[in-house]
């Protein structure tokens, strides 16, 4: 069958042309006009139903969520908000969908029902912008990589390693005849099982990548990760995804520089090619905030807000001078935070990254230079310390709304050096032999970054919840299919 997208068609001017056009209806006026979406572009085509002529039966089952195929004439729309329409000669129902018991409605539905309703929700205009978005920001990450030389290094999903050393990690075993091989005391037989030892889903590619960064010298990461952290946020998923670059021969300040330009790149790229999602996300975030109180409103739109990310540099701080910018921050603000930055060594909750970013710089910032000890043990010990205590090449960038949005850091390359500090948090040196190798074997400077591919989506699409913005969300209690 050849069909038109509607796409084209509601840019054509070829008026008089036979078309066919297949989608869903979301909206039968007046037993005559089908709003027509086929999911090619956020707008309907308008199609004219030929009443007269069509059986009662067929008209019956032009509902909201039915699937229908027309084939008609593109003619100019007298009618206002559209160009051109399909009077339609014949139109078919390809699937019917029971009005009674269809969940969507044509109406406007609130973002917690749709979620309930996650398998259906791809149907909205909303959802249709956002996973473009999504795709469009995807396929600017691959471009930006691609121009600059790196090369894609695919790192295994099921490993051995705890990359974070944080222990937050989803077991992988077998179900043999529904049981994995168990020892006498019933605990899970690992050396018997599949992999003759226990593996986890991967939380980071980063070890992984800085083998492949040890070799071909610039490469990145693109693939889902999960961590098993139980935390019901709005910025946190099970399983999301993450783009981790590693580039040998690079110190943090190159770091930065990658990491800013790539995040500028991007975001342009989706300003660029979305802009009837972007457009349409941006009136959606408006209506919102003129339901909400004025204290609430945010000053700048979607699209303002990104431009201004495009036109800044990024404010690039230390750790310890955001941490004296919030202890300043107290005096007169002493209900601002939940916890109160008092001393130097303090990890930063969520409020506090979006007080130096929303409150105080009002831009993008990126830290640097955390203590050792809120950090993971791959990062570069730096030489000058602050306030007497270790301090890592480490960098954060937070972003306005969201917080953190990427992690990253130079690597530790002084082989003396790293063992010591695995030693000194019980990292088993024997079982990242392979990882320390990159080390014994012509070492170098490196340094890389992870950047949480959702939390980018949220910022681009402006949509203020994580399990929005990824088509199938895992969080704590949900994974319905
Ligand atoms: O800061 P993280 O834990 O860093 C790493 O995993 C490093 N190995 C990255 C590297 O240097 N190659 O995670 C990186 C980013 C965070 O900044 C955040 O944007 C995102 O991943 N992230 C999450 N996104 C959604 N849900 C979660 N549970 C996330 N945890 C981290
Ligand atoms: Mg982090």
């Amino acid at each position: 069958i050849k069909r038109n997208k509607v796409r084209d068609l509601l840019k054509s001017t070829e008026f008089g042309k036979e078309v066919i056009v297949m989608g869903w209806v979301k909206t039968f006026r007046n037993n005559q006009f089908i709003a027509l979406n086929d999911g090619s572009t956020l707008s309907n085509l308008q199609v004219v139903v030929d009443f007269e002529n069509t059986s009662g039966d067929i008209l019956k089952k032009i509902t909201t969520g039915a699937a229908v195929k027309a084939i008609g004439t593109l003619v100019e729309s007298v009618g206002k908000g559209q160009t051109v329409e399909v009077k339609a000669n014949t139109v078919e129902i390809l699937g019917e969908s029971d009005a009674e018991k269809y969940p969507l409605q044509p109406k406007k539905h609130s973002l917690e029902f749709l979620r309930e309703k996650a398998h259906l929700r791809f149907r909205t205009t909303t959802f249709n912008a956002v996973f473009k978005v999504r795709h469009a920001l995807a396929f600017a990450i691959h471009k930006f990589f691609n121009e600059r030389g790196f090369t894609y290094l695919h790192t295994p999903i099921i490993t051995a390693s705890d990359a974070e050393g944080a222990g937050e990690m989803f077991r992988v075993t077998t179900l043999e005849l529904g049981n994995p091989p168990r020892d006498e005391q019933g605990n899970i037989n690992f050396k018997e099982d599949f992999f003759g030892r226990s593996t986890n889903l991967t939380v980071s590619g980063q070890l992984e990548g800085e083998l492949g960064a040890m070799a071909l010298g610039e490469i990145y990461t693109f693939g889902p990760t999960f961590r098993a952290e139980n935390s019901n946020t709005t910025r946190h998923l099970a399983e999301f995804w993450m783009i981790e670059p590693e580039v040998a021969f690079a110190d943090l300040e190159d770091n930065m520089d990658l990491a800013e330009d790539m995040l500028k790149y991007v975001i342009k790229y989706a300003l660029d090619n979305c802009a009837e999602e972007i457009e349409f996300l941006n009136t959606r975030l408006l209506d919102e905030e003129k339901n909400k109180a004025q204290k609430d409103r945010s000053e700048l739109s979607l699209i303002e807000k990104l431009n201004f990310c495009l036109d800044n540099d990024f404010e690039r701080i230390t750790y310890t001078e955001a941490i004296e910018i919030l202890k300043r921050s107290k005096p007169n603000q002493k209900k601002q935070f939940n916890y109160l930055i008092d001393e130097w060594g303090a990890d930063l909750q969520s409020e506090h990254e979006r007080y130096l970013v929303e409150k105080h710089f009002k831009k993008p910032v990126i830290l640097t230079n955390y203590p050792a000890e809120i950090k993971s043990f791959y990062m570069r010990q730096d030489d000058n310390c602050a306030e007497g205590k270790q301090t890592v090449s480490a960098m954060d960038i937070l972003f306005p709304g969201i917080g953190e949005i990427v992690g990253g850091s130079q690597r530790e390359e002084r082989l003396e050096r790293l063992e010591a500090r695995m030693d000194e948090i019980g990292i088993p040196k024997d079982e990242l032999y392979w990882y320390l190798d990159t080390r014994r074997f012509g070492t170098a400077p490196h340094a890389g970054f992870g950047l949480g591919f959702e939390r980018l989506v949220v910022f681009v699409t402006g949509m203020t919840n994580i399990r929005d913005v990824i088509p199938f969300p895992r969080y704590p209690k949900n994974a319905e299919f």
